[in-house]
């Protein structure tokens, strides 16, 4: 079962339509219809809503402002961000007022009744504004440092220095943010919520109605994509449609458009980053000093985290014996940006990447070359935190790679393409990644599970962690089932609820199925090893009553008993029994069939005023090639071929960690090549919508694509030995961009090509004109 391409729990049914996301829920009796009303300026002052217009239309059941609100403010680390527009306006489009509608097909239309007066203020909108006037989100609570970046810069034979510019990103889940909210009695809601972290959802809809938290639950069957998206940002929708349902006192659904989505909700931060490097000829990275620099939006959200796991990645998988990290986020009047898909890390691990390739190019060597020469590799671990990178798979990824993507004679092609008059020119790079796994908060490393065995030997089993997509429920059902010796078909995972899953974290990090895959394991065993001493006992032939009125099963896993295809098999004595006798036996001695189990990661305790002590608990490592060829003429760009190369310790099911790694990969890619942010003069964002904002889609991935995994069995750290794997491979997309810089080299061109590398972005570095 563990290692087992087992499909996707809910394959078959996105493919027909048959699972169930927030807007199929059915309709009920007198339900309503939530809308937020945007601001239309992105500084200023609210002075006054005027409601009276939207409350005359004959749908209008309400409309609510924050003076309707009991707590004001939510924000998962400060509570800093207006749940509804007080006075001071933030960012364009930011919730000011909600309206309630008893039909659906009225919401935008009584949304445009309501009129905003404003005042509107000069802001600012770019990281080079905030910082000249000193507007500060977050700044590092002390750079990291390791050896004298100074002393080794000033001897350095080779020196660079400029700044590297990163865009955004839309998350662009298929779901947008979604929830309904269902009135109990006495004030208490229930809410089902398309959110990464129902107990933060379940928190903010308690402050907003100023109700304590056990009158609320929060029900997270499935996202249609979170990102890091609903990470934050989906609770403060759900406490509109709490307001609404509880003064209502009838359910109240609140769906957005794909383009208020766009517009309201937070992106990946931009980040341009200074930095100054010293070299010696090999291309050897002698001193690095850099300062990050975010634009957090308008409020603080998750960015001083962000902030830091961009610091984490600086090194990318390059040892840093000299260098000094610094960094800042400021807050700038747009939408205050959040997590997504390596939270920081793919900002940090871009720069030193297009760093080697500017090294690269001083030297006239090639980059995959320098990136050898800059490997962690023997005693050069230490990375620039402190931490020593262990189970080291870099080296040997690095190798494989280059021999299985035929790089040496392909990169003789390319450049032959090259020096002929094609109109078009190529490039190929390769870039790593070295994500650390684990919350950089520690007190978020803890997962919780529930595991019920039922008396026809079939299992229900409830965790902290949330389904996006990405196949945690898949891999819990399979730790679960190879512990009782289950089939998948007995397994299965029930949505994640606030009244059973306490302690629980976001679904982040890319730890969901490790830390919650742990626990589920845990409570698994405490079952089975309760069954372990029953068996013991049924099979010495202690039949009725076998457990004597004052005795309480622990149960610890007996390695005699087998668990195997519904059957429970001592091996010294080869008696067995169906598993589901068992359970019979144990349910009429008063046996618990059900275990609950609460696993926090060991070991973790990065202290950041130090800069010292683990900040993971291991690395998920990975390296990707990728070719591209450029239209001279038109900027326009191919990826011809990736190949892929990933360690993913022991992998839980294979065939769902291939799709993670190449949907990252391509999300990746579609970040740092297409996906562009356009906001016009009033800050309105202009590419809100899949007709204007740039995804990749079936025609702009690879024309070839070769994914593989790296063997790996020293790895024993995590779970069954797997790695997490969300994450990482996101920052692999890295290589198409590195690729598009290494083709624009050969033009003597693209030392300050920028992110998104856009057909405009191309054409621009090509023809130094527009
Ligand atoms: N895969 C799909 N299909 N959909 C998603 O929303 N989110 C990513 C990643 N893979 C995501 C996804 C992000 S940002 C994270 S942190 C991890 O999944 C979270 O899940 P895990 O911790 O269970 O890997
Ligand atoms: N990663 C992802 N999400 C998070 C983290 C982190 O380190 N910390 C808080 N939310
Ligand atoms: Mo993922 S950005 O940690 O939700």
């Amino acid at each position: 079962m563990i290692g087992q391409n087992v499909k996707h729990d809910s394959g078959y049914g996105h493919v027909t339509g048959e699972s169930i996301f927030i807007d199929d829920r059915p309709e009920v009796r007198g339900e309503v219809h939530v809308g937020i009303v945007g601001s239309p300026i992105a500084c200023g002052e609210l002075v006054e809503i005027k409601a009276e217009k939207a409350l005359a239309h004959p749908d209008c059941l309400a409309v609510y402002t924050a003076k309707d609100l009991v707590g004001k403010k939510w924000g998962t680390i400060v509570h800093d961000q207006p749940i509804l527009v007080e006075k001071k306006i933030g960012y364009r489009d930011e919730a000011v007022a909600l309206i309630v509608s008893s039909k659906r097909e009225s919401v935008e239309a009584i949304k445009k009744l309501v009129e905003c007066v404003v005042v509107p203020k000069a802001g600012h909108y770019t990281i080079q504004e905030a910082k000249a006037a000193g507007d500060i989100i977050y700044r590092a609570a002390k750079p990291f440092a390791q050896g004298d970046a100074n002393k080794a810069m000033a001897s350095a034979p080779h020196k660079l220095k400029g700044t590297f510019i990163v865009g955004g990103q839309e998350h662009f889940y298929m779901e947008s943010q979604a929830v309904i909210a269902y009135p109990l009695e006495h004030g208490q809601v229930e809410v089902h919520a398309s959110s990464q972290h129902p107990s933060e959802t379940q928190r903010v809809v308690a402050e907003t109605l100023g109700t304590p938290l056990h009158h609320v639950v929060c029900v997270v069957k499935r996202m249609g994509g979170g990102f890091g998206g609903k990470e934050s940002q989906g609770a403060p929708i759900a406490g509109y449609a709490a307001l609404a349902a509880t003064r209502l006192n009838r359910a109240a659904r609140l769906v957005i458009t794909k383009d208020q989505d766009m517009m309201l909700t937070g992106k990946r931060h931009p980040f341009e980053n200074e930095w100054e490097v010293g070299f010696d000829d090999k291309g050897r990275i002698l001193s690095l000093k850099t300062t990050l620099q975010a634009d957090g939006g308008a409020y603080s959200d998750l960015s001083s985290s962000i902030l830091e796991r961009a610091m984490f990645h600086i090194d990318s998988a390059y040892f840093l014996e000299n260098c000094w990290i610094d960094a800042v986020c400021y807050r700038t009047n747009n939408h205050s940006n959040t997590a997504f898909r390596g939270f920081g890390g793919p900002q940090g691990t871009m720069t030193i990447e297009s760093i080697v390739e500017d090294i690269a190019r001083h030297l006239k060597i090639d980059a995959a070359d320098v990136r050898a020469a800059n490997l962690y590799r023997g005693k050069n671990v230490r990375t620039p935190y402190g931490q020593d990178l262990e189970n080291n798979m870099l080296p040997s990824i690095w190798d494989k790679l280059i021999a299985t993507s035929d790089y040496r004679r392909r990169r003789a092609e390319i450049e032959k393409h090259n020096q002929s008059k094609t109109g078009t020119i190529r490039g190929m790079s390769l870039t790593s990644t070295k994500f650390g796994i684990a919350f950089t908060a520690r007190f978020l490393n803890q997962g919780n599970a529930l595991v019920n065995l039922h008396l026809d030997a079939t299992v229900q089993v409830s965790t902290g962690a949330t389904e996006m997509g990405q196949g945690v429920n898949t891999k819990i059902a399979q730790i679960v089932a190879s512990a009782l010796g289950l089939a998948m078909k007995d397994v299965q995972v029930m949505p994640t609820s606030t009244e059973k899953n306490h302690n629980t974290s976001a679904t982040a990090a890319s730890s969901g199925a490790d830390i919650n895959g742990a626990a589920a394991l845990e409570a698994a065993n405490m079952i089975r090893g309760r069954l372990c001493e029953l068996a013991k006992k049924h099979f010495a032939g202690e039949e009725a009553n076998a457990i004597k009125e004052h005795e309480v099963l622990h149960g610890k896993v007996d390695a005699d008993f087998e668990f195997v295809n519904g059957k429970v098999t001592q091996k010294s004595s080869g008696k067995s029994i169906e598993l589901k006798a068992l359970v019979g036996i144990a349910y009429f001695n008063r046996i618990s069939l059900g275990a609950y189990a609460h696993y926090k990661t060991p070991g973790l305790g990065f202290d950041k005023e130090k800069v010292q002590g683990k900040a993971f608990n291991y690395f998920t490592q990975g390296m990707a090639i990728s070719e591209v060829e450029i239209d001279e003429y038109t900027g326009d760009m191919k990826v011809l071929r990736a190949d892929i190369l990933m360690d993913l310790g022991r992998p839980l099911n294979p065939g769902i960690d291939q799709g993670q790694v190449v949907g990252a990969y391509v999300q990746g890619m579609g970040w740092v090549t297409t996906e562009a942010l356009y906001y016009d003069k009033d800050r309105k964002l202009v590419s809100h919508s899949p007709t204007t904002y740039k995804i990749p889609n079936i025609q702009d991935t690879p024309r070839v694509l070769n994914m593989n995994f790296i063997e790996n069995l020293e790895n024993h750290v995590n779970v069954h030995g797997s790695k997490a794997v969300g994450e990482p491979p996101l920052l692999l997309g890295i290589s198409a961009w590195t690729a598009v810089k290494n083709a624009l080299s050969y033009r003597g061109k693209g030392a300050g090509l920028t992110s998104p590398a856009t057909g405009e972005e191309t054409l621009r570095e090509l023809s130094g004109k527009f």
